[in-house]
């Protein structure tokens, strides 16, 4: 049991998505009002909590691991309590709630961070267990702002970017997905609230923000589609770069390409998740598109916005995908050439409809092999992306200069988003600096700042 009026300590910890990210700089804001001080040595914490992920198994495995290691070094005795937020809270209410070997004290979904004083309040009830996993048909948070000091490093020199979420959920039910269950349906911020975040961030400021939602580029409110509220984010002065995370292939109309293309603000970078290239797994995921059409949209993409930036997601070993099906996929990749891929191995995920209607087949060591080769094919794909920009100027906004580990050398992201690494020079985090690239790596590009460092947007 803890006093409420005496020990308000919480250390909270963030797995997952850029979404769980935002999230907890919600849940800064909501209990630092309610006088609850986060310290960053959870030894000192009265409350542990950790805002959980369930895309994966190893995901929610590791969460598992982490609350019975936090009991065993407290000592089995320590009054500290422990909660569970995000995505997990809501897939899992029941296993975490009878496991009493987990000894988890309260649990909040998604959408209950507001709700979290009170969860709290009633957990320190000796023995009570709270929880609120609703999910909500509207936004929950557009009155809450999260401010500098809420964010993952608050410090000054590190206000490079900022998340902010624009929607949340989805209704896509690709069948693999535990998403739509755990985030619940798609729902909008008003663009003026939206902006208006934007805007504290520019104040506080801020360079770069990236747009966030589970199907970003669903983003709808009223009659106002996702080109017209990327327009308005980017009329905020003072906000240098946009980014958005993650959209769907399906929600990519040419008024939102043309504005990309046209609009210095909004960064040439399109993440472009496949999954899969084979038609039949396609159609088995609900990915409502064929490998045709997701190469016709590649193409129509690069048209409408040259050099633009793309990755992708894939998962491998979905169930009954073949060796020739596979194939599929590493043809697309061989043929669209992303700068990035993100792989996974499917992991089979409570209460999907592929859960429900085909058995996870494929061994673990053929999800392996495949992914392996997907990998290599890729390192190389990547290096001579990488080596094409050998010569060429970028403007890089630099990241804040205290992550990195190597006090030589300055780390700074292209538009489309690759890594430079800059020699030490007079320039900071947040700079937007002008670069040839001088080398590049299968990781990394290298360059040197051009004398007028000062970039132009013309
Ligand atoms: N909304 C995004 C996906 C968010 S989840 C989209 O539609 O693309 C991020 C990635 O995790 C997905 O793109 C997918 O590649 C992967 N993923 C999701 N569920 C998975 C599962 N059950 N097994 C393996 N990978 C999965
Ligand atoms: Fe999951 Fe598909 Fe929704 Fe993405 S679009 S969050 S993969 S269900
Ligand atoms: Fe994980 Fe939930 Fe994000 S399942 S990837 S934290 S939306």
């Amino acid at each position: 049991m803890i006093n409420t009026l005496t020990s308000k300590k919480i250390f909270l910890e963030t797995y997952g998505c850029q979404m769980n990210e935002y999230d907890s700089e919600l849940v800064r804001s909501i209990l630092k009002k309610e006088n609850y001080e986060f310290v960053t040595d959870e030894f000192k914490a009265d409350i542990v909590m950790l805002n959980t992920c369930a895309i994966r198994e190893h995901a929610h495995r590791k969460v598992y691991g982490r609350v019975h290691n936090i009991r065993h070094a407290r000592g089995e005795d320590s009054p500290v309590m422990i909660g569970i937020l995000g995505c997990m809270a809501t897939n899992l209410r029941q296993d975490l709630l009878e496991d009493r070997s987990l000894k988890i004290d309260f649990i909040a979904g998604p959408d209950s961070y507001k709700r979290l004083p009170q969860l709290i309040r009633e957990a320190s009830d000796e023995g009570q267990k709270s929880y609120d996993i609703t999910l909500s048909e509207f936004e929950t948070y557009s009155d809450i702002y999260p401010s500098a000091e809420d964010r993952v490093n608050p410090s000054t020199s590190s206000r490079v970017n900022a998340w902010i979420a624009v929607m949340r959920g989805c209704n896509n039910f690709c069948t693999f997905c535990v998403v739509p269950y755990t985030r619940g349906r798609e729902r909008s911020r008003s663009p003026e609230n939206v902006v208006e975040e934007v805007r504290r961030l520019a104040a506080e400021g801020y360079k770069q923000v990236t747009l966030l939602g589970q199907n970003v580029n669903s983003y709808r409110y009223d009659d106002y589609d996702f080109a017209y509220l990327m327009d308005e984010v980017s009329k905020v002065e003072g906000i240098e770069r946009i980014r958005f995370s993650s959209p769907h292939p399906k929600d990519f109309p040419d008024r939102f390409l043309d504005l990309m293309a046209v609009n210095p603000k909004i960064c040439k970078q399109v993440h472009l998740p496949l999954q899969a290239g084979n038609n039949r797994i396609l159609d088995m995921m609900n990915r409502t598109y064929t490998k045709e059409e997701f190469l016709a949209l590649v193409d129509h993409v690069r048209a409408k916005v040259p050099n633009v930036s793309l990755s992708t997601d894939i998962i491998v070993g979905f169930p009954t995908e073949t060796e020739d099906e596979f194939k599929d996929t590493l043809d697309v990749v061989s043929k669209v050439k992303f700068d990035a891929v993100f792989n996974f191995k499917y992991s089979e995920r409570q209460g999907t409809i592929a859960t429900k209607k085909y058995p996870d087949d494929i061994p673990e060591a053929v999800k392996t092999e495949r992914i392996m080769r997907l990998i290599e094919i890729q390192k190389e794909i990547t290096y001579k992306n990488n080596q094409a920009h050998i010569g060429k100027v970028e403007t890089v906004l630099l990241e804040p200069y205290p992550d990195s580990k190597n006090k030589e050398i300055m780390p700074g992201r292209t538009d489309g988003g690759l890594l430079v690494l800059l020699p030490q020079g007079p320039y900071k985090g947040g700079d937007l600096v002008n670069v040839r690239i001088t080398a590049a790596t299968p990781h990394a590009l290298k360059g040197q700042p051009l004398p007028n460092m000062s970039p132009s947007f013309a």
